[in-house]
């Protein structure tokens, strides 16, 4: 069973090359993306195997999933533990979740870290564009089929547990990027829609996972609730959802000029 956080779909294409990978019978996903499915009674696990998984948002798991992931409940359940990130770094999401998962009733047995195209990529401003590509992909897929030799050759899920994972406890507030997320709480900016260019598809309404978007008047975003992830943006087949905020652009950029160098896939087993 996968349960996954993917606004934008990269750590849902991760995920699946991971399950394919395992060679699961029919393998059952949970998409925890939407407000309403993070809602109510969260999943209880048995011994099935688990994969849990998220995009990394300022070095950490985001906000808007961490309580849904604190909700659901193993029983030494073991899991495989995912964070996708867009080319800068990792930082402390991986042990984050290792340790929500550990809190939560989960044996981890393994841990990898992969990349996806960054959210706030654009032509102009590109940032890991096009990824998780053929590489990324067949890589998951032998993390997946690692994971299961490793389960077969383990006589128990104890023996099993992943120790000695990156990252630090306390978790690092990476100062830079989270001056990008007190930028945005001060303005409160959020993508709007261009209404010129805007054929009222409502593809940006469903996309988004915090209904920030007002159903009857697409004109309308409630700033509280957009968690800036620009699923609505990604969605739009005629680029009608625009972010318009040179401050936010200007820091974006300095972030991704640092980062330009292509990262790899790792895994911990
Ligand atoms: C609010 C926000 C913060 C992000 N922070 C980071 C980060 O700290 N490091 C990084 O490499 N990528 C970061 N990213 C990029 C995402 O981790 C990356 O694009 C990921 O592939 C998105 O996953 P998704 O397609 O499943 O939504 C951030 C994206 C957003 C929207």
């Amino acid at each position: 069973m996968s349960v996954y956080f993917s606004p934008t779909g990269t750590t849902r294409k991760v995920v699946e090359g991971i399950v394919a990978g395992m060679r699961a019978e029919n393998p059952v996903t949970i998409d925890a993306t939407k407000k309403a499915h993070r809602r109510g009674s969260a999943h209880q696990f048995k011994h099935e195997l688990a994969v849990l998984a998220v995009p990394v948002y300022y070095g950490r798991v985001p906000e808007a999933a961490t309580k849904y992931f604190d909700s659901l409940t193993g029983d030494n359940t073991p899991a495989v533990i995912v964070v996708v990130y867009g080319n800068r770094a990792y930082d402390d999401a991986l042990i984050e979740l290792y340790d929500i998962a550990v809190r939560r009733g989960f044996v981890p047995v393994a841990a990898g870290a992969f990349i996806g195209e960054h959210s706030y990529s654009t032509e102009i401003l590109p940032a890991a564009a096009g990824r998780p590509d053929m590489k990324d992909l067949e890589a998951a897929h032998a993390f997946g089929d690692a994971v299961r030799e490793k389960l077969l050759r383990c006589g128990s899920v104890r023996e099993a547990l992943l120790t000695g994972i990156p990252g630090n406890r306390p978790y690092i507030e990476p100062e830079g990027l989270y001056r990008l997320r007190e930028i945005r709480k001060a303005s409160r900016f959020t993508p709007q829609t261009d209404e010129s260019l805007c054929t009222r598809c409502n593809r940006c309404i469903e996309a988004c996972p915090e209904d920030a978007i007002d159903q009857l008047d697409i004109l309308k975003t409630d700033n509280r609730e957009c968690i800036m992830c620009f699923a609505c943006i990604k969605i739009c087949p005629v680029n009608a959802r625009r972010m318009a905020e040179p401050a936010f652009f200007l820091r974006v950029k300095e972030i991704f000029e640092r980062c330009r160098e292509r990262k790899e896939p790792e895994w911990y087993l």
